[in-house]
Formats: C-alpha cells, structure tokens, sequence
C-alpha cells in the first residue's frame, strides 16, 4: 500500500512518472476527448479538510468523479475530531467505510498518525511543511510550457519555509531542474528538505541556491515562482512577516528584467496582489501562467490518485495509449 505524503518519499524516477502520468491524462481527456477512465470504479474517498480550499477541493473532487469514485468531503471542524476524538480512532473507523483518505492539516504530523494507524492510503492536500500534489502539477505545467525540464531554472522568491517552496525544491532537484531560493534569513527552507534536495540535485546534476537576493535568484531563471507571505495558519504572525518580506520580496517587472526574457511567472493561488507580487506580473498575459497552472491542478489529481490507487491500472491505461 502506497502513501503520498511528501515527494520526499518518491523516487526521482516515480516523480518523473507521475508528471508525465498527468500530461498523458490532459492528452487522452483534451486531444482524444477520453473522459471517463473508470479505473476507481466505486470507491469512495474521503476528503478531510482543516483548512479552505478551492483548487485542491474542487480539483480532487472532480477528479475522483472522473474516475468513477465516489467523493466524501468531510470538514475537520464537523467531525468527531474537532471534539477529541482521535486520529486514531478516526481512521480506524474510516477505513471500514472508505478506501482512501485525502486530508488538508495544520500539522504534518496528523498525516503521518493518519498512515500510521490505518490500513488505507493517506494522500497530502497540504500540510503546514508540504504541498506535493501542487508540485508534481507545477512540474506538469512547466514541461507543458517549456517542452522539457531537466536543464531549466526555477527562482522562487519568499517564504523559504512555506510547505509549496518545500515540494517544488524536492520535484525540481529530482528531475535535473536547477532551483533557487531567495527568501530572509529568517524564512529559510527546513533544513532536511535543503539536505535532501542538495542530495537528489547532485544526482540528477542540478544545483540547489539558497540566498537572501531576489536578484542573484532571478538570474537567468526560466521560471519565476511565488507563494503568499503569510500562509494559512500563520495569521497571527501577520505583521512581523510583512515587516521582514516587505518589499524587498515581492516579485516585480523590475525584478524580473534579471530573468530569462523568455520566463513565466507562476503562483499556486490565492495570491495577494501587491503583496508577494504585483498585479502587472500576474495578470500578464505574455509571460503569467497562472490559469494553466491552476487548470492542470485537475490532471496531475487523477494522475496522484491512479498512482497511489491503481498502479495495474495504470499501467494497463500506458499500454493502451
Ligand atoms: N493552490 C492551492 O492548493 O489552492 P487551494 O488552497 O485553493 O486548494
Ligand atoms: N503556502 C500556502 C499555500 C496555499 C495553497 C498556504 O499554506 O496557505
């Protein structure tokens, strides 16, 4: 039984995989108008969320449906859990009712309790340190774009901590992308998440670049990526971040003249305009990529799901096409 908790646990190779799994989906639903795989024919998964959502909610619904499945959206603050009851026995209980759990937390570790203890697959719709279904669909996104992405340059500028910086530094290092973080000395990535992207970028012979300069971070970059100074859960912490983010890291065209002329912009989404990035970057239409980005969030769904819960399935879905 697999778990998609952290990309941390996926091979490079399985990263690969599953981007492409993705891009593969958009192809047999856009090109050969293919929308229903049936491949989760009846199985109802369970969507537990801590946290709002629109894109990873709505995607992953939509996604389970079009597979066959049956979707359970379940708010944290609805279930027994908001009153005590534990993660334990939650999932003791869910298992005998579904066959998967997706859950959105404030602590990564309640996922691990939520793999620990139940006998069916945990999947990640974010934590306070990860956000890998947003990045295997970022990396689908790009390879979209750009036709490839070993060789490429992503600049991310910001929070250096925040849980999307986390699972892009691991997809992009995985897959050859260089990956450069700019972010205040007191925002940095975690440092296991630094080692072990250090670790795969040796490997697949990219570079991984942690600096306090947006600048030296945007140079030559192919991708330019943001997230908000302040992601959920760290409301309290509001005006202290903006006082060290502001305005030094907020992405701007002046900023961006150090990119490749060719670059696109990219933001998970919520964004604050005129916070971590100016309106005129985002909404532009020549280099912002943000609707796609969103919009792939729906393919890269059914690819994870496939992945964790039907890999004959897929494979089966390989040969045929
Ligand atoms: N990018 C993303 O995960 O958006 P939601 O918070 O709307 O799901
Ligand atoms: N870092 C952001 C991502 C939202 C999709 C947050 O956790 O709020």
């Amino acid at each position: 039984m697999k778990h998609f908790l952290t990309l941390l646990d996926l091979a490079p190779e399985d990263i690969n995989y599953v981007v492409h799994l993705s891009s593969l989906i958009k192809t047999l639903h856009n090109d050969l108008g293919i929308s229903e795989m049936n491949l989760l024919k009846g199985a109802h998964v369970a969507l537990i969320f801590q946290k709002p959502s629109t894109r990873t909610r709505v995607s992953l619904e939509v996604a389970i449906r079009r597979l066959g499945g049956v979707p359970l959206y379940l708010r944290w603050d609805e279930l027994q859990l908001a009153r005590g009851e534990t993660i334990h026995d939650t999932i003791k209980v869910l298992e005998r009712y579904v066959g998967c759990v997706v859950a959105r937390v404030y602590r990564h570790q309640d996922l691990v309790e939520m793999a620990k203890h139940g006998s069916i697959p945990v999947i990640n719709a974010l934590s306070d340190l990860y956000h890998p279904l947003q990045a295997v669909s970022d990396l689908q996104t790009i390879l979209e774009v750009k036709g490839s992405l070993k060789g490429l340059k992503v600049a991310f500028i910001g929070d250096g901590g925040s849980n999307v910086c986390h699972s892009l530094m691991v997809a992009c290092s995985s897959v050859g992308m260089d990956f450069a973080v700019a972010c205040p000395s007191r925002y940095p990535p975690a440092e296991h998440v630094i080692r072990e992207a250090e670790r795969r970028a040796k490997a697949s012979g990219s570079e991984v670049i942690i600096t306090d300069s947006p600048e030296e971070a945007v140079r030559e970059a192919d991708v330019v990526y943001t997230d908000v100074f302040v992601s959920m859960g760290k409301e309290r912490e509001r005006k202290d971040r903006l006082n060290v983010f502001l305005p030094r890291y907020r992405v701007t065209k002046k900023l961006l003249i150090n990119a490749k002329r060719d670059y696109v912009f990219m933001h998970c989404l919520p964004c604050r305009r005129g916070e971590e990035v100016e309106a005129d970057v985002i909404d532009d239409e020549e280099h912002s990529i943000v609707w796609l980005q969103a919009e792939n969030r729906l393919y890269s769904a059914e690819a994870v799901l496939m992945y964790v819960l039907k890999p004959d399935g897929v494979k089966s879905l390989m040969r045929r096409y």
